[in-house]
């Protein structure tokens, strides 16, 4: 079970465990999370789930989350994810995401 470290808004950290196979934004929201709501649920429609990357390695986005983040998300960054378009494996043990400022 890969932890996940977010960065919220107000610089807390917090360690979150994320079940194989779920979305970082689902890890998050259990979590109760600051800062990430996932108000579509997942479907890359909302980017209340919009993150930093701050450290670790993940896929380039896909043509969805890319479109999303472009025109939905605000104060974005290159290194702008959506969180519910991350699939949690053991590969991301230690990844580091920072909340983003809506
Ligand atoms: S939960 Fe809506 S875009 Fe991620």
């Amino acid at each position: 079970m890969p932890m996940i470290t977010f960065v919220e808004p107000d610089g807390t950290l917090r360690e979150v465990p994320a079940l194989a196979g779920e979305s970082l934004m689902a890890a998050a929201t259990r979590a109760n999370v600051a800062g990430i709501i996932g108000e579509c649920g997942g479907s890359a429609m909302c980017a209340t789930c919009h993150c930093y990357l701050v450290s670790g390695d993940l896929p380039a986005p896909g043509p969805l989350e890319a479109e999303t983040i472009e025109f939905v998300a605000q104060n974005t960054r290159p290194e702008s994810r959506l969180t519910c378009q991350i699939t949690a494996t053991e590969a991301l043990e230690g990844l580091v995401l920072q909340v983003a400022p809506r």
